[in-house]
């Protein structure tokens, strides 16, 4: 990387909707309150995917996509402490989330669009956004973490306030969120129930500490995890996935029982409300999180020395290769790309 230009992957317009192309691109230098890093490490979230095929609010092209990072910090804005260059860090891609800890404010952004996020050789981004990189993990794993994992802990445990001996359900265990929020579940000493697509994500995710694992493809998926239980319920639905998987997970729910939506992947869901008030079950929002979150989410993995699942390292260049992989959820796990050695 020169002093003045890097290589990136930009989104453009092309014929029949937009593109990666990797470019040259002068490289951004810090201002006041902001570090320049030079990552060595991005990785893929579905939001990506979604901004490229067109169905995402307020899009913005060209932009560098990206909300994952991990790198080492080169240069420092007036009012930066010296101290931070040279050293390892992952990215916090809540951007003024705020004060209050119910919900992000109205100026809040995720990194990667309107900004330029991290399918570069390098970013620059506010001080406060930056955490000192977990010493166990590589810059691989680093990167994997930020989204995904702070989705999955404010939505896990925040949000969905999963206890020891508690069971919680996460359908399609293949997300990135969902393999992170396994991975909590069972360091906090819950039990975790899994659906998927895949028969090999499930044999996967039970390598990974799930309890049982159901295809989400099987009309009696519900039914399946009940025998499982032996009749009991479980205390917490992690869902990003929506459609029907809303309607069984209710199903499962014990009476003032906790299900957590992030996102909507298989599309809208119908809910029976007869469920909801009957069974006076929580219905609970969660996006993201906030730095407290964030803060949490990272003294978690130092002190578990938990590693995040990556599903394959891809070359920075190869984005599109990789982009494809995570548009036919082929994956299991996070999709990292790597850009500096
Ligand atoms: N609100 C937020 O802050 C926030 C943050 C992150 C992500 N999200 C949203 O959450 C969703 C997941 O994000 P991600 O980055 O983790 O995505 P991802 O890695 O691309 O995972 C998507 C997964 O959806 C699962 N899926 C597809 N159809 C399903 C169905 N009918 N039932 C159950 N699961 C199904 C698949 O699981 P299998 O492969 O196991 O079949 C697939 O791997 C996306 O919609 C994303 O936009 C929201």
């Amino acid at each position: 990387m020169s002093s003045e230009t890097m290589q990136a992957v930009i989104l453009e317009k092309s014929e029949g909707g937009s593109s990666l192309v990797l470019r040259t691109v002068p490289c951004k230098q810090p201002g006041a309150g902001e570090v320049q890093v030079r990552l060595h490490a991005a990785a893929l979230n579905r939001r990506d995917v979604w901004i490229r095929l067109g169905r995402y609010a307020g899009i913005k092209l060209p932009t560098i996509l990206g909300s994952d990072g991990a790198g080492v910090v080169r240069a420092v804005g007036t009012g930066v402490s010296s101290d931070w260059v040279g050293k390892a860090v992952v990215i916090n891609p809540s951007l003024n989330f705020g004060g209050n800890q119910d919900a992000q404010g109205d100026d809040y952004r995720i990194l990667g669009m309107p900004d330029d996020g991290t399918y570069a050789e390098s970013i620059v981004v506010p001080v406060g956004n930056v955490v000192e990189k977990p010493a166990h993990l590589d810059f691989a794993q680093a990167a994997a973490l930020p989204l995904a994992g702070l989705t999955a802990y404010r939505a896990l445990c925040v949000r969905g306030q999963l206890r020891p001996g508690q069971t919680v359900l996460i359908p399609g265990i293949g997300s990135g969120v969902s393999t992170m929020a396994l991975m909590f579940a069972v360091h906090l000493g819950a039990r975790v129930i899994v659906t998927s697509g895949s028969l090999d994500k499930l044999e996967e995710a039970k390598k990974l500490g799930a309890s049982f694992g159901v295809s989400y493809r099987d009309a009696d998926w519900d039914e399946q995890v009940s025998r499982f239980l032996g009749g009991a319920l479980v205390d917490v639905v992690v869902d990003g996935a929506g459609a029907d998987a809303w309607s069984k997970s209710l199903n499962l729910l014990r009476p003032g029982g906790r299900i957590v939506s992030y996102g909507a992947t298989a599309g809208l869901a119908q809910i029976d409300l007869r469920k909801v008030f009957w069974k006076q079950l929580n219905i609970l929002g969660s996006t993201m999180g906030s730095e407290r979150d964030f803060a949490e989410m990272i003294a978690l993995i130092r002190s578990g020395k938990l590693r995040p699942a990556v599903d394959q390292v891809i070359p920075l260049a190869e984005a599109a290769r990789a982009h494809e992989r995570m548009e036919h959820s082929q994956h299991m796990g996070k999709i990292v790309l790597r850009i500096h050695d």
